[in-house]
This record gives C-alpha cells, sequence and structure tokens, in this order.
C-alpha cells in the first residue's frame, strides 16, 4: 500500500512506528516462511486493562473512564487524544459472526463498490460463487466498447460467472480473459455501503446508485457511537467503508477527512483476526500509539482526533496471535465453514460514518 523509496514520509515517527510493527519474514530459514519476531510490550492492551479495571477499579496512566451510561460494560478514553474511545468486546461473539457473514455476502454485492469495479465492473454474488469454485469470465458477446463507458449495463455484460472444474487465475484461451472467484475474494480490499465514495478524487458522489445503510448496522452504530455524542444528538450513519486484510496487508497512516462535520464520530468495528493500530498525532511527525484491535472491539473517534493519522500495520494470522477461538466455536457448522476459512486468516473492518 506504499510507494518504494526512502522518501520523507519514509522517516517520519509515523513510518518508523509502521516498520517496527509490519510483516516481515525471516531471510535466512529454509524452512517455512517464518514472521519476524516483534517485541509486543508496547502495544497497549485493553483486554488486560479491562481485566485490571474489573479486578480493582484501577486504569493505568494516560487511560480514562468515559460517561457511558448506555453501557454494561467500560468504555475508555486517551488522554492525549480527546474524541478517542474504545469500547472492547462491545460485540458478542454471535453478532461478530453476523456482520462477518454480511461483510462476505451482502455489502459487496451491487450497487456498492467494490475495489473490483475499476477492472471488472459490477460483480454480483462474488462470495458463493468462490463457496462453488466458479471463474469470472469475459463475455466476448458483450457490446463491452459499443456503449458509452458509463452504461452500467456494459459493464454488467462484461464478465460472467462460469463453472470450472480448475479454477485459476490463467487464461483458458489467449483471447478469452478468466479469473477464479477464490482469487478475486482473496484480492477483495474493500466494499463501500450507503454513499458512495470516489476514490479517485477522494469525496462522496451522491450521484452514484447506492442503497441506505442497512437498518441493522445503523442501529448498532447509533447505539455505539452515544458515548461520543453531545447530548439529545443522534449519529446518522449514511456511509461506510468495509476493509478486507489478509495477511501482509496493512493500512498506511491516513485522515479521515472527507466528511463535512468532524464532530461526528467514525464507529468503527474489528472482526476477524487480531491487528495493530497506530493512532498518531496531527502531523506524522508524532509519534504514535500502538494498540491491539481485537475481533468484537469497537473504536470511535471524534472531534479533535479526526484530525490524527492512523493506520494499521499489522494483522495477526498465526494461531497463537489471532484470538479468533470463540468465531472458531462459532463458526463450526457445515455452512459457516466457509467463512471460517475466510476469517481465519483475515480481519474486516466496518467504519460507519455521517457524511453531512
Ligand atoms: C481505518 O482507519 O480506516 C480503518 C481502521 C481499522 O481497520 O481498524
Amino acid at each position: 500500500m506504499y510507494g518504494g523509496g526512502d522518501t520523507e514520509s519514509e522517516r517520519t515517527a509515523f513510518r518508523k512506528a509502521e516498520k517496527i510493527y509490519k510483516l516481515y519474514y525471516q531471510s535466512n530459514t529454509k524452512k517455512k516462511k517464518q514472521p519476524r519476531a516483534v517485541d509486543l510490550t508496547q502495544v497497549l492492551d485493553f483486554k488486560s486493562i479491562v481485566q485490571l479495571f474489573n479486578a480493582n477499579g484501577q486504569v493505568p496512566p494516560g487511560v480514562s473512564l468515559a460517561a457511558a451510561p448506555q453501557f454494561d460494560r467500560p468504555v475508555f478514553c486517551l488522554e492525549k487524544h480527546p474524541g478517542f474511545y474504545f469500547i472492547p468486546q462491545a460485540l458478542s461473539v454471535a453478532e461478530q459472526c453476523h456482520w462477518i457473514r454480511e461483510s462476505l455476502t451482502s455489502f459487496p454485492q451491487p450497487p456498492n463498490r467494490t475495489n473490483h469495479n475499476a477492472v471488472y465492473g459490477s460483480i454480483h454474488d462474488l462470495f458463493i460463487a468462490a463457496k462453488e469454485r466458479k471463474v469470472l469470465v469475459e463475455n466476448q458477446n458483450c457490446l463491452k466498447g459499443l456503449l458509452p463507458d458509463n452504461n452500467s449495463l456494459a459493464t454488467d455484460l462484461a464478465y460472467r460467472w462460469e463453472l470450472s472444474e480448475e479454477p485459476s487465475v490463467t487464461s483458458r484461451e489467449s483471447t478469452i480473459k478468466s479469473i477464479s472467484a477464490s482469487t478475486l475474494l482473496r484480492k477483495l480490499r474493500w466494499s463501500t455501503l450507503g454513499l458512495q465514495f470516489d476514490w479517485s478524487k477522494r469525496s462522496y458522489n451522491v450521484d452514484l446508485p447506492h442503497n441506505k445503510i442497512p437498518d441493522l448496522l445503523s442501529e448498532l452504530a447509533k447505539k455505539m457511537a452515544a458515548p461520543s455524542m453531545s447530548l439529545g444528538e443522534e449519529f446518522q450513519p449514511e456511509a461506510a467503508i468495509v476493509n478486507y486484510f489478509g495477511a501482509g496487508d496493512m493500512l498506511g497512516g491516513h485522515l479521515d477527512d472527507m466528511e463535512a462535520d468532524w464532530s461526528k464520530p467514525i464507529v468503527s468495528m474489528s472482526l476477524g483476526c487480531k491487528a495493530i493500530f497506530l493512532l498518531g498525532g496531527k502531523s506524522r511527525e508524532d509519534e504514535p500509539i500502538a494498540m491491539f484491535l481485537r475481533s468484537g472491539d469497537i473504536v470511535l473517534m471524534a472531534g479533535e482526533v479526526r484530525e490524527c493519522f492512523h493506520g494499521i500495520p499489522r494483522i495477526f494470522t498465526d494461531k497463537e496471535n489471532a484470538e479468533i477461538t470463540s468465531l472458531e466455536q462459532h463458526l463450526s457448522n457445515e455452512e459457516d465453514l466457509c467463512y471460517l476459512e475466510y476469517i481465519n486468516r483475515s480481519r474486516i473492518n466496518i467504519n460507519i460514518r455521517q457524511v453531512f
């Protein structure tokens, strides 16, 4: 997710922290690729903070308790970062599984856009196609090229799913392009819900076809956003980005600055493998705080912290560190094994925004 080269941004405090936690493999081993060991002692761990708090009512220096009467569990703030809230294990295991299923089946469905739109147009039923080992094949008979570029019919007709005995990335014939659904699923990086985002212009394009945020997700986000809202105000979810991470993926330091009103929070849900989240300051030169994000944790970013750089330098997909045992147990039914197979080596983040 980065350009190469030792540019100025490569030497900032934020970039240095990313390099500390990023997944590197040991180069001098003949065995299977081994991740290089990383010192995690400086990573803030809200799981142990909750345990400490439940045992003796104490929180470590720099961490405070938010006023959150709506919650039956502690909500934490960081004294150095007004507007930041951490709600450990806000989602039950059943809720986590529900949002994992939705993130893989309904959220990438048109009119929601994904990173695959730019190349393949609208793709329907990607997850089911991967389960059925289908292949996306270029449609030779389509009108692609004869219709105007913005004709959605053209992109919808440009490719079709076909059953394949041998799913592969390679072309079956030199003139017909094809790619397996499982490869496309592995390369799924984002999908957008509600108001659609134009990444090239870095702005919302309200003219793009869209569905509203699903009611259940909207209700959940409103409930979770409450600690960060002014008295009497309710969060209005209008857009969401779903990020999909595989082993070795990272999300570089960035600001979420496209919404009109930064006093409103971004509600950010973690699902699947554990990750490290870096929260920096208003400059990339400010040293970031590293913290673990586990499946079921929710983070709110509102007000001043909306101006702070943040990112994900690492997800842990190994058994010892991923911490997804409860998901594994919950997704052990035959019909859920396809979700388990995905989430075993992946992380999903759903971040929900009020745009106006
Ligand atoms: C983001 O910063 O946009 C996503 C953070 C996350 O994946 O938890």
